[in-house]
């Protein structure tokens, strides 16, 4: 049973999430908060039938290429980069794991450049590498991902402000409406300090859920590196969603 403390339940019957461990709306260093950050109280809203009725999944969609990334777009040679192995478990509070739960990944190349139309980045594209994987889940909650090692790249915030290597998880139930979306990071990273993405969440060891841990044993020689990012739905270990409404 989760030990998570409960905040106040609000008059909509919501509970406001616990700001000291999520990140801040409204977090100056992270200049596109003072965009977005609501000014008036949230409004909480039901989700739309289409979006609590699908989509489904079946496993006859995903191929095993589809967890490789170094094959899924391959033309006439590996994609360059750190050959790297992404494995961890899709869990909820008590450590139950959720089986058939499909992941999306997206990320940057080796050069810090994502195969985007809007991404003007001077740095390389790399033509055998898309960024994009998907896979389901196991019976014990298990994924993997084979791919390379992203680059870190710079973003429009401070006078000289970078991501550090990240990748972009998706993680969907049964609908829509309970997609949830993360980023996870690389044990070691020195970018991890200065980050203001990463800085909005007051809690160091709340970032520190964000971090993938390096995994020599999962490593495999001569082929790849190995980290571990396991992903936790609710309670006190909860990994930071950043799409989650107030109150879920
Ligand atoms: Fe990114």
């Amino acid at each position: 049973m989760s030990t998570e403390p409960e905040t106040p339940l609000l008059d909509s019957g919501f509970r406001r999430r616990d700001r000291s461990v999520q990140p801040r709306l409204l977090w100056p260093e992270y200049k596109s908060t003072l965009n977005r950050a609501p000014t008036q109280p949230l409004v909480p809203l039901s989700p739309t039938l289409s979006e609590i009725t699908g989509p489904t999944f079946s496993p006859q969609e995903i191929d095993l290429i589809d967890r490789d990334l170094l094959q899924n777009a391959r033309i006439d040679r590996d994609p360059l980069g750190e050959r790297t192995l992404l494995t961890g478990r899709v869990i909820d509070q008590d450590g139950t794991p959720l089986c058939a739960t499909r992941i999306e990944i997206w990320q940057a190349n080796a050069a810090g450049r994502y195969q985007h139309a809007s991404d003007n980045y001077q740095a390389p594209l790399d033509p055998n590498f898309s960024g994009y994987g998907c896979c389901l889940t196991d019976e014990l909650g298990n994924y993997e991902f084979l791919t390379i090692r992203p680059g870190p790249y710079p973003f429009a915030n401070g006078a000289n402000t970078w991501r550090p290597s990240h990748v972009h998880f998706s993680i969907f139930g049964p609908a829509f409406a309970t997609r949830l979306v993360t980023q996870m990071y690389f044990e070691g990273d020195p970018l991890i300090r200065d980050c203001p993405m990463l800085g909005s969440i007051p809690d160091r060891s709340a970032q520190s859920r964000l971090v993938a841990a390096f995994d020599m044993e999962r490593s495999r020689p001569f082929d790849c590196l190995a980290y571990r990012f396991d992903l936790v739905l609710r309670g006190p270990k909860q990994t930071h969603f950043e799409n989650r409404p107030d109150g879920l």
